[in-house]
């Protein structure tokens, strides 16, 4: 390294020395997703003749990792997580190790300060600069809070990970240890825009005005409405998490928060010039249009996903994906009756948030219909618009929390509305196979009463 002498050599140490670290009843938070340290958790279960106990936190794990999917890990090993994956789902199910830790995002690290305070923090970077800044990169949702609380801070150096700005600024005076891990960024696939797909994205379309500043949540559907938005202007960006979708609207020149800070466009009151989210995660050419972009603030979830922080941006549009509405419009997210599929993540946050802004609106979209895997291995169509909740779902979002709901056959305000016209609206959107059932069912529980 050039410049001044940051003591990097004598920070830097192997895989092996870092897990020769960690002790029984540690509490170890890792960073999120892309931002996680892979080569310390993907040895984590070599020290388990030596531990017992060692609580780990993570938020979207993308390996699979023995720590976790091991079954003979448990008692050495906790999986804390607060957001499922597949193989965490797997281990849910096959071990006793993982289980679901409910949260808002924006608190999911400072409540960690109440339930099990870290100890050990893991995380990526980049390398150093001339200054002795490194950036953890991909996500800033957590990991301040938690590498303040820690007393052990390791990253690991990858080379190929993306330098961004904001929150993921950090010195290394911050950090206790390095380790070299240079490895390609753990990357999700984008799948293909479907009819049903298109549809949803151009109802949501229409409610999108020139300058709105968007929020766009995780799953299929809201990359689809990223393609309906192409031929909108001065849009602005303020989300959780950064996707693929936003750099083709910023590449369409559907992005204005760049140029417009002395424009008459601009709707964004804070941060304003600066694409702002709390995480990035998706394809290489995401990670490729965040590397050296001051064009985006990757910042504290804390901040970003604070339902207050949300609706200080004007003509804020939420946009999230649910698994199952029922008649009065609770809306299930995260998971399939009492099985936890996915997580809370910032759903509520934004849906809430995007409410108290001036002019802002929450749309949740989902397909009317899923085809489901019975046990006998075929499969069966269902109504995701449900009459009640399937016993044991989890309420992502309250009834008195959701705004627009959207499926492929239009879009209806559950807003200010009684439970009798809601039920009138969600069947106007439901399959037409499904809609004479709803109503016999509406009717048989009570639902339509007040008519
Ligand atoms: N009952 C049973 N199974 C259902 C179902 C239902 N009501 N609805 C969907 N499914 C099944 C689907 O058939 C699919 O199964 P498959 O994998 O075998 O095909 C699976 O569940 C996933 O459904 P899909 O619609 O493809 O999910 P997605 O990838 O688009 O993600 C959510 C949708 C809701 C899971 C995702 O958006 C999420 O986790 N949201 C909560 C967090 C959030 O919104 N955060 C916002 C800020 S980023």
């Amino acid at each position: 390294m050039t410049g001044i002498n940051f003591n990097m050599a004598a920070k830097t140490i192997s895989v092996e020395e870092a897990l020769s670290k960690i002790k029984s009843g540690d509490s170890i938070v890792s960073a999120l997703a892309a931002a996680e340290a892979s080569g310390i958790l993907s040895q984590l279960h070599t020290i388990a003749p030596k531990v017992k106990d060692v609580r780990v936190a993570t938020c979207l794990p993308m390996g699979n990792y023995p720590y976790y999917m091991d079954p003979a890990m448990e008692g050495h090993f906790y999986h804390d997580a607060w957001f499922f994956t597949p193989p965490v789902r797997k281990s849910h199910d096959e071990s006793g190790i993982s289980s679901y830790v409910p949260n808002h995002l924006h608190r999911a690290g400072l409540d960690r300060l109440i339930f099990a305070p870290p100890t050990v923090f893991v995380g990526s970077c980049t390398p150093p600069d001339k200054h002795g800044y490194v950036s953890i990169s991909l996500s800033a949702t957590y990991e301040r809070e938690m590498m303040n609380a820690a007393d052990l801070v390791i990253l690991e150096i990858n080379e190929k990970t993306p330098l961004t700005f904001g929150d993921t600024t950090v010195h290394v005076d911050e950090v206790d240890y390095f380790i070299n891990n240079t490895h390609d960024v753990h990357a999700i696939g984008i799948p293909p825009i479907n009819d049903r797909d298109l549809k949803i994205g151009n109802f949501i379309a229409d409610y999108i005005e020139d300058g709105c500043c968007l929020q766009l949540g995780i799953g299929g559907i809201p990359n689809a409405v990223t393609a309906a938005l192409l031929h909108k202007r001065n849009l602005s960006i303020h989300t959780e998490m950064f996707t693929d979708g936003m750099v083709d609207l910023y590449n369409a020149g559907c992005i204005s928060s760049q140029s417009s800070f002395y424009g008459k466009h601009f709707h964004r009151q804070q941060l304003t010039g600066k694409m702002v989210c709390a995480f990035a995660l998706g394809t290489q050419k995401l990670y490729d249009f965040l590397d050296g972009n001051p064009g985006v603030a990757i910042m504290r979830g804390c901040w970003v996903n604070n339902p207050y922080t949300i609706g200080n941006n004007k003509k804020m549009m939420s946009i999230n994906t649910s698994l199952e509405v029922d008649l009065t419009g609770q809306i299930c997210s995260e998971s399939i009756g009492p099985k936890q599929f996915s997580g809370t993540g910032g759903q509520a946050d934004t849906a809430i948030g995007a409410q108290m802004s001036e002019g802002g609106k929450s749309f949740i979209a989902l397909y009317s219909t899923a085809d489901i895997k019975q046990p006998d291995g075929t499969r069966k169509t269902i109504s995701k618009i449900t009459p009640s909740l399937t016993l044991g779902a989890a309420v992502t979002l309250h009834r008195s929390n959701v705004d627009y709901v959207v499926t492929e056959y239009g879009a209806v305000r559950l807003k200010g509305a009684p439970i009798s016209e809601r039920v009138k609206r969600l069947i106007s959107i439901a399959h037409p196979d499904f809609r004479a059932w709803l109503e016999e069912e509406a009717g048989r529980i009570g639902l339509l009463k007040s008519r």
